[in-house]
């Protein structure tokens, strides 16, 4: 009894208080640690002898493409992305085959097997195959139109920001493989990459830049514009289809700047080309046979893979506008209001890009897109929630842990 007691008062409490602490430093700090109330920032390139600055940005969208089926049922209310289903006749396509966009052909081949941390590991998805969001372009021309992908964002609303996604491209020749944001033919910006430009023999793989403007529309939107300075081709450093690389837009109010993992490829100012409205985010695999562009279609099933699209940008939403406005000014005193977006952190996302239309993210509009009901409590797309929430529930556990253990020894 004497013994028993002696434990009892002693051991325990010196382990409660080494609990307490610990619990003191994992939960005091975490969950103000990063709320990101007041945006998310980021660093742009200098422009015209201009300094590089700090960019800060309201709202962000952030898709994990290897871990999650934007397109299943559990997406099917507030999802933020959509399958397009869409014909183009061989006239309007302006090749010499049509373009039909199917469901089918955008395939989200998640990994299962385990968590992934890095787009640069070619995991395989359940369904086989690179796993991620495959784009497809079929070998099989049905009815006189190729089968083609593409994927938008419902958010219509997206102005201001730094765009990026990780792609894998497909180096089967014949299709056109494009990253875009989009508001009509004349506001428009492209990343394309068509795999029959790409030579393997001499290192060769040129990516297609491109501002659509009033003048491209006037010139036909004839890829050969060239000289209106918002078409450009530039060599990239590295094989496209070899792995996945992050490709980046940042649509700024007096530039557009194009890069490839963290390397600026193009910056282009052209006066009337800037879009002056919001848009959404898209991409697309397709062909047309066109020889002058997609060329095609390709001689077997080409697949470009998405790995993730993170989107961190202003609403051209001016109700959203105020409510980040609002958000920003309740952040309680302590908490990181403005986050720095990861860069090029491949597994880093400042959101749970699993939750049905998280935080600031996805814009809401008349198409029903994802609001900030995310049903976990969290009215922002706040730091980092999913460690926040397993470090919450292990120092739960911890502290049942040791009030079981006293409770056992009293007794
Ligand atoms: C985005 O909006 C915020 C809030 O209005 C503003 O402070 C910020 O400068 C904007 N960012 C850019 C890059 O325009
Ligand atoms: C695209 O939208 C802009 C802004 O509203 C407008 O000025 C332009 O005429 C539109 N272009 C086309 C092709 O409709
Ligand atoms: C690589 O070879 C192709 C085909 O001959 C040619 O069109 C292209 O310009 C070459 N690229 C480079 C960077 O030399
Ligand atoms: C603008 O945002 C508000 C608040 O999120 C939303 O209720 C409204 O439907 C949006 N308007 C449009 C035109 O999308």
């Amino acid at each position: 009894m004497e013994t028993r007691h002696m434990r009892v008062v002693r051991r325990p409490w010196a382990t409660t208080s080494v609990v307490s602490w610990l619990l003191l430093f994992l939960l005091h700090p975490l969950p103000t640690a990063a709320d990101c109330e007041c945006g998310y920032s980021t660093t742009t390139t200098a422009n015209g002898g201009a300094a590089a600055s700090d960019l800060v940005f309201s709202e962000l969208l952030e898709s994990d493409f290897t871990r999650i089926d934007y397109f299943g049922d559990e997406y099917k209310g507030p999802r933020r992305w959509a399958r397009q289903v869409f014909d183009k006749s061989a006239s309007t396509a302006r090749g010499p085959f049509g373009e039909a966009y199917v469901t089918g052909n955008a395939v989200s081949n998640i990994v299962t097997t385990k968590k992934i941390k890095t787009t640069s590991n070619n995991d395989n998805g359940g369904g086989g195959g690179q796993g991620g969001l495959q784009l497809v372009v079929g070998s099989k021309v049905v009815d006189g139109m190729v089968q083609n992908a593409e994927i938008a964002t419902m958010g219509q609303d997206y102005f201001h920001g730094t765009y990026r996604v990780g792609l894998k491209v497909t180096d089967v020749p014949g299709t056109c493989t494009a990253f875009f944001w989009y508001f009509n033919d004349t506001q428009e910006i492209d990343i394309e990459f068509l795999s029959h430009e790409f030579n393997h023999a001499n290192n060769s793989y040129p990516v297609n830049l491109v501002l659509q403007t009033a003048q491209s529309r006037a010139a036909g939107y004839d890829a050969s514009w060239s000289d209106t300075g918002t078409f450009q081709k530039r060599e990239l450093p590295f094989d496209p289809t070899a792995g996945f690389h992050e490709y980046r837009i940042d649509l700024l109010a007096d530039r557009v700047v194009f890069y490839a993992d963290d390397k600026v490829l193009a910056t282009m100012t052209g006066g009337d080309g800037i879009p002056s409205v919001g848009g959404n985010l898209l991409l697309s695999h397709w062909s047309n046979g066109n020889p002058g562009w997609s060329a095609g279609p390709p001689a077997a099933d080409a697949r470009s893979v998405v790995s993730y699209v993170k989107a961190y940008y202003n609403s051209s939403n001016a109700t959203r506008g105020e409510e980040a406005w609002s958000r920003c000014e309740k952040a309680p005193a302590g908490s990181t209001k403005v986050c720095k977006i990861p860069e090029r952190d491949r597994g880093g996302f400042l959101s749970d890009p699993g939750s049905g239309g998280s935080g600031n993210g996805g814009g809401d509009n008349a198409n029903g897109q994802g609001n900030n009901n995310n049903g976990d409590g969290h009215r922002n797309a706040a730091g980092p929630l999913v460690a926040t929430g397993s470090l919450r529930a292990l120092a739960l556990a911890v502290e049942l842990g040791a009030a079981l253990w006293i409770f056992g020894l009293w007794c």
